[in-house]
């Protein structure tokens, strides 16, 4: 997480490093920074919380200088507070720092027996004092810093700025991405090139292990070996213009609204006139593939979930799914004749980039469902398949999670449409279906009002368990997720016929139970798992289209329709109720539903 910044410019960088970091916030906002070299002079200004606190002090205590780094945090070492907030200073040095330095407390402890004291609780403030501690051996800047380099485990992506030196900046990736922007006699530094959109389009991405030394006049880069690199540099298109929330209260309420419209764009940039599904160049030949592993965390990891059924039932194909971080050290097995499938809304997230390394070399195909084109996930797969949902402001994902899902259905008919396991007229149903998902979600998002009086008395309770029966059973666990995240209410999920076998004993009048249930081949059982909750005074709230609703009977505390649908999209059309009762719970409880405690837009640390 964390996101760093870097500007050797011709004007001002203290505004030009804070609109950087602006877009990078949703990396972390426990606190931020900025250092700036200024008549040889280097000096910083920290600040605790929002970028905009940090704004504010910018105002009283300005900062000149055109060169400068700057620095967004999410706390892995050192609690939230000025003291540890980037950039980290040290002598001459400063630093700023995405990623964790796995070996600090053993290079702390050579440093201490240096007689070296430290400010900060922070991992970073031990690559800045190792640094000024080889410059103080005679080294210059640049040198001082790889020498640090070398001696540095974990993962990271770092800046230093040197005092004396406005022409400046050291950078490396080990881990952690980070990009180098090409000005016009200016040079950048970012974590990503949305950053660094308004200030250049031509960006080079560094690879795992190499260094570069920015001056203005252009990068040396020098890989993992000090060898020399010519890394390219790519033209990119990425929209400047900051996103706005136009005109809703929320990133979160937006991203929801556009559902249909992104959705559209995600079904044109796949689906042709003549209802073929097209995948890019080099497209996957299913008839070559025994089973897929898919991998990811999180809402993606659940938009995983919900494919198993629809790959399984559909493609007849097996299906292996895990979550990044345990898949990643469990050395499983990758049978030949295995595609493996990473999702990930950021491209960044480090456990499922580690996965997708994991499979390098041994799965058939690596293929990704990402929404950043330019992300790391997306560069180091055979095939990456853009979601097409636009930029995603909201830390809880929401579009993305619809356009993943829609993704991986148009996936699934082209595997079963290749392997023969569905017939020409069922491949024509669905796809017409697939068509109708953005009306759909429109119909579903109508019923905003009724989601926000049940959520009034959600935001009462405790605890609110989330069932789901089949393909259901995924989403149950996404409500779960969305309302935890952003209304801090504790929330579990379980597959319906679970619940005998031990959360039932949770069951009593103050626990809500929110039952995800169109009336489909199952949905007589989920009623009878529903009777069981109202017997022990638990109270359902029931999300099903009309024919269910009125199947249910009575003692349902709250109930919300859903338009009718073709079973098949129920997951992405329900994924609406899951995300607005999130939402409206978290408005009725007043948290920070875009930027909420403890969380980050991307993941970057493991
Ligand atoms: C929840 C949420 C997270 C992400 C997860 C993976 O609302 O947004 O659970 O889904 O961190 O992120 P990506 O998709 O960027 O890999």
């Amino acid at each position: 997480m964390c996101g760093i910044v870097g500007v050797l410019g011709n004007h001002e960088v203290a505004p030009i490093l804070v609109e950087a970091l602006k877009r990078l916030e949703y990396r972390g906002y426990d606190s931020a920074g900025i250092a700036t070299v200024n008549g040889g002079v280097l000096d910083r200004r920290r600040a605790v919380g929002k970028l905009a606190n940090l704004s504010d002090k910018l105002v009283h205590q300005p900062l000149a200088g055109k060169a400068g780094i700057g620095h967004t945090r999410w706390a892995t070492h050192g609690a939230p507070t000025e003291g540890n907030a980037h950039p980290h200073k040290a002598g001459r040095v400063a630093v700023v720092h995405n990623g964790i330095i796995e070996n600090f407390r053993e290079l702390r402890a050579e440093l201490a027996e240096a007689g070296i004291n430290f400010q900060t609780e922070t991992d970073t403030e031990t690559v800045a004092l190792l640094t000024e501690h080889h410059m103080a051996q005679g080294m210059d800047a640049a040198q001082a810093a790889f020498q640090t380099l070398d001696r540095l485990q974990g993962a990271f992506a770092l800046a230093f700025l040197f005092d004396g030196q406005d022409d400046l900046i050291v950078a490396a990736r080990k881990g952690s991405p980070l990009a180098i922007g090409h000005g016009d006699g200016e040079m950048f530094v970012g974590s990503d090139a949305i950053a660094l959109a308004p200030l250049t389009d031509r960006i080079t991405y560094l690879e795992e292990g190499d260094r570069a030394v920015v001056t203005r006049d252009g990068v040396e880069i020098r890989d993992a070996h000090g060898t020399l690199a010519n890394r390219q540099v790519r033209q990119i298109q990425i929209d400047a213009a900051r996103v706005d929330k136009a005109g809703h209260k929320h990133f979160m309420a937006k991203e929801i609204a556009e559902q249909p419209t992104v959705l559209s764009n995600t079904l044109a940039n796949y689906l042709g006139t003549d209802g073929q599904i097209s995948l890019p160049d080099p497209g996957i030949d299913f008839t070559k593939i025994d089973r897929l592993t898919m991998v990811a965390c999180g809402t993606a990891y659940y938009a995983c979930l919900t494919a198993k059924y629809w790959f399984e039932q559909i493609a007849r194909l097996p299906v292996e799914v895990d979550v990044a971080s345990e898949f990643r050290y469990r050395e499983p097995p990758v049978p030949a004749r295995t595609l493996a499938l990473f999702v990930s809304q950021s491209g960044e997230t480090a456990d499922t980039l580690a996965a997708l390394r994991y499979c390098e070399g041994k799965a058939d195909k690596i293929v990704s469902i990402i929404n950043v084109p330019e992300s790391s996930i997306a560069r180091e797969s055979n095939l990456a398949l853009p979601i097409h949902a636009g930029v995603e402001v909201g830390v809880a994902s929401t579009k993305a999670f619809t356009c993943q899902l829609t993704v991986l259905l148009m996936l699934v008919l082209k595997a079963a449409q290749e392997r023969g396991t569905l017939s020409d007229a069922d491949l024509a149903d669905h796809i017409s279906a697939l068509r109708g998902i953005p009306a759909l979600i429109n119909l579903g998002l109508e019923q905003s009002d009724a989601m926000k009086t049940t959520a009034r008395k959600l935001a009462e309770a405790r605890d609110i368990l989330f069932l789901g029966r089949g393909i259901m059973y995924p989403l149950a666990h996404e409500g779960a997720l969305k309302l935890k995240e952003i209304s801090y209410i504790h929330a579990e999920a379980y597959a319906s016929g679970e619940l005998k076998h031990g959360p039932i004993a949770l069951i009593d009048k103050n626990v809500p139970v929110v039952v995800m249930a169109p009336r489909d081949p199952l949905f007589d059982k989920t009623v009878s798992n529903m009777q069981e909750v109202m017997a022990r005074k638990g109270k359902v709230v029931l999300v099903s289209n009309a024919a269910g609703i009125a199947e249910a009977g009575e003692g349902v505390w709250s109930k919300i329709a859903m338009p009718d649908c073709p079973d098949i999209v129920a997951p992405i059309l329900y994924a609406v109720p899951a995300q607005l009762l999130a939402y409206h719970t978290a408005v009725a409880k007043g948290t920070d539903v875009d930027q909420p405690r403890n969380l980050a837009k991307s993941v970057t640390v493991e």
